[in-house]
């Protein structure tokens, strides 16, 4: 995206600090003066406090994170993901507005991402809170060449990337409880919702929807998320750079698809790590009714696999935690 990189280009100028001349950016940037002076207009409505000083040029004051999609195209070091970011101040949902898309493009990679989300969705049908300016709302579509039947670890391999990007980033303690809830200190903080088009054997396009709690306060949940959710602002006591932390996730995304499926064995073994189910005994409701049993194991297609009291071996592939 051109008009993104002129963006990046401009405030990477202006972040080392210099004052810096309209002719010295539309130089190295090999625009017009005219189309510098616009973004820089455009950069300065969304929050940036861009100033100049006449007959020398413009620089930046101010340390607030802006979160842009120039920002983030900045920072982020991928070769697909993210090279196009399509940015929503209101969305309905991120996860339908990227499948619209990728119906029609062909841009794997693309990461459509919102400041608020009317009608956000979660897992079983559920809605999904999505408050302005507090969490990363965001969806990605992906082209994967691999076999079919290596899709069902791909909610895998997004929870054990969101969970190991958060706990380096953060150093806060995150455990995934399956499928993909994101959790720290036993509430949930994130969860992710997968969605694809297919046909019997091919996948036409596969569509990631994160959505993680970032800088929420206890007293902007709803009454009915008060005991079950939290924030990694709660959890730190301080403002977490979303900026940083979606880059480092879709980072660690990218890392993980470009080695699969050759580095499964590693994710399932990394996802079962941080499972705070294993071992335990849970209560799973599934589209046939409640199954009871001791969490056993994941296996090699992500499923589930529960011990009922009879010593029964059960494998659960989609379902819901409930205790
Ligand atoms: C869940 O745990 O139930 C999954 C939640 C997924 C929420 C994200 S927010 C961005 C994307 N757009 C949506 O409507 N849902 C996902």
């Amino acid at each position: 995206m051109k008009s993104l990189k002129l963006s990046s280009g401009i405030l990477e100028e202006l972040k080392n600090g210099n004052i810096i001349s309209g002719s010295k950016l539309s130089n190295k940037n090999n625009v017009s003066r005219t189309a510098i002076w616009k973004k820089i207009n455009i950069l300065k409505s969304e929050g940036y406090d861009i100033r100049s000083i006449p007959r020398k040029g413009y620089y930046l004051t101010g340390k607030k994170e802006c979160f842009t999609p120039e920002e983030i195209f900045s920072e982020l070091n991928t070769k697909t993901i993210g090279k196009k970011i399509l940015f929503f101040e209101k969305a309905g949902s991120t996860n339908d507005l990227a499948y619209q898309y990728a119906l029609k493009n062909n841009d794997e990679g693309a990461v459509f991402i919102a400041e608020s989300q009317t009608n956000g969705r979660g897992r079983m049908g559920r809605e999904w809170f999505s408050p302005k300016g507090k969490g990363l709302w965001f969806s990605l579509i992906l082209k994967p060449k691999f076999n079919f039947s290596d899709i069902t670890l791909m909610p895998l391999l997004t929870a054990v990337a969101c969970a190991e990007t958060i706990k380096r980033t953060q150093d806060l303690d995150v455990n995934i409880k399956w499928p993909n809830d994101l959790l720290v200190n036993n509430k949930k903080i994130g969860g992710i919702l997968l969605e694809m088009k297919a046909e019997i054997d091919k996948i036409n396009f596969l569509i990631i929807g994160i959505g993680i709690d970032v800088n929420l306060n206890t007293k902007d949940y709803p009454k009915y998320l008060k005991d079950k959710a939290s924030s990694l602002k709660i959890a730190k006591g301080n403002i977490i750079s979303r900026v940083k932390l979606l880059v480092g996730i879709l980072e660690n995304i990218e890392n993980r698809y470009l080695r699969f499926p050759g580095n499964k064995n590693d994710i399932i073994r990394i996802y079962s790590e941080l499972c705070c189910n294993l071992g335990k005994m849970i209560n799973v409701e599934t589209q046939t009714g409640i199954i009871k049993g001791k969490a056993i194991r994941i296996d090699e297609s992500g499923c589930l696999i529960l011990k009922d009291k009879s010593g029964k071996l059960i494998k659960i592939s989609s379902g819901d935690i409930i205790n």
